[in-house]
């Protein structure tokens, strides 16, 4: 069983933790935080021992009553892999914890890509994780652009990738973030970041990205124009996305229409905080024309890359072939296929 520590428990820190307690080879040892909020009680009465992320934050549970298990010192000496989902910039500084340790670490997108050894999405580099002692799972944005690139760059060869896309501006609890009524470039020059964070995992891709922030908070809605080596017709194009693990299809036919229709989707299968693991692709949007195929897509941003966390903790432990770890991570979480 590999024991895993989760330092952050904000958007992505308790989706990792609810997903390793579902995986029979994991064990959650605890998670750190540093404010004692509604977030901590909910975990300790799941029965997650909660950590104080530094002296300061032991003060602060203790003055409301909450008792911690210690401090994130001794969470990272007590297991295997720490996962590190502390807001951005913060991962690195924790990095010589996790070093002075000797211990592995699964990084989140918002850290440089030189925060870790390899930059990571399962399905296109797990094998390069062997031996390693850090693992950078991409940010959302470039996990659903690496997940379809790779497919389609296998099946057909991709020339060259032209992306919009317009990303959710907030996470539902950011409530002082805006905007409330724009649209915003972000930036305002081209390429975004996402295209050169996309060759961290795919060198050889051909790829421009265009980034505004919408007002709206569930998810990002990507419009992609690719170029192929090879040719392909829209239904084989849409079969190749329909084989390639976490890529679903849905179509106007069956009432999907937009983001707002996905989040229902999801509430209604029951799935847990509404999450999607999955890259949503409408089937009904591809179109091949001259060795170019377009469709749009959406992530659902604070979900996506759970898997790819789950996978990481396996990649870096060295125990299991990329097909066999993504198979126990799909089952667990009821990805669908
Ligand atoms: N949100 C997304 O949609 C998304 C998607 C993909 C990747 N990511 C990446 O995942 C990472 C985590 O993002 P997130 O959205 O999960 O962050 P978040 O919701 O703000 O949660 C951060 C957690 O880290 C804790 N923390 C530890 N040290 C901290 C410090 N020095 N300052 C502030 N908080 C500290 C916070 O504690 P308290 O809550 O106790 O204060 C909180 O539990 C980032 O690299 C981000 O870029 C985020």
């Amino acid at each position: 069983v590999i024991r895993v520590g989760v330092n952050g428990y904000g958007v992505i820190g308790r989706r990792v933790a609810s997903a390793v307690r579902l995986q029979e080879d994991m064990e959650l040892v605890g998670v750190a935080k540093k404010t004692p909020d509604y977030k901590a009680r909910l975990a300790a009465q799941r029965g997650i021992r909660v950590y104080a992320a530094d002296g300061e934050s032991v003060e602060r549970f203790s003055r409301v009553g909450l008792e911690v298990a210690g401090l994130l010192e001794d969470l990272i000496r007590s297991v295997d892999i720490v996962v590190d989902a502390t807001p951005e910039e913060v991962g690195v500084k924790n990095k010589p914890l996790y070093v002075k340790a000797s211990k592995k670490a699964v990084f989140q997108g918002g850290e440089a890509p030189d925060v870790a050894d390899a930059s990571f999405v399962a399905q296109c580099n797990f094998l390069e994780a062997a031996g390693k002692q850090s693992l950078r799972v991409v940010s959302c944005n470039t996990t659903a652009l690496c997940r379809i690139l790779h497919s389609l760059d296998q099946a057909y060869g991709v020339r060259r990738a032209r992306v919009v896309l317009a990303r959710r501006a907030a996470d539902p609890e950011e409530t002082k973030k805006g905007p409330i009524d724009s649209v915003v470039l972000d930036p305002v020059e081209i390429p975004s970041h996402h295209a050169e964070d996309v060759r961290t995992v795919l060198p050889n891709i051909n790829i421009t990205t265009m980034a505004l922030k919408v007002p709206t908070t569930h998810m990002h809605l990507h419009s992609l124009i690719i170029s192929l080596k090879s040719h392909a017709s829209a239904s084989s194009v849409r079969d190749t996305l329909e084989q390639t693990p976490r890529i679903v299809m849905v179509s106007a036919a069956d009432g999907f229409r937009s983001t707002s229709h996905l989040v229902d989707f999801a509430r209604e299968m029951g799935r847990p905080r509404n999450d999607l693991y999955e890259n949503i692709v409408w089937q009904d949007s591809i179109r091949a024309e001259d060795g170019e195929v377009c469709f749009f897509m959406a992530v659902h941003q604070e979900a996506i890359v759970v898997p790819e966390n789950i996978d990481a903790i396996r990649a870096l432990s060295g125990r299991f072939t990329a097909g066999e770890s993504m198979l126990r991570t799909n089952r667990s979480l009821g990805i669908l296929k």
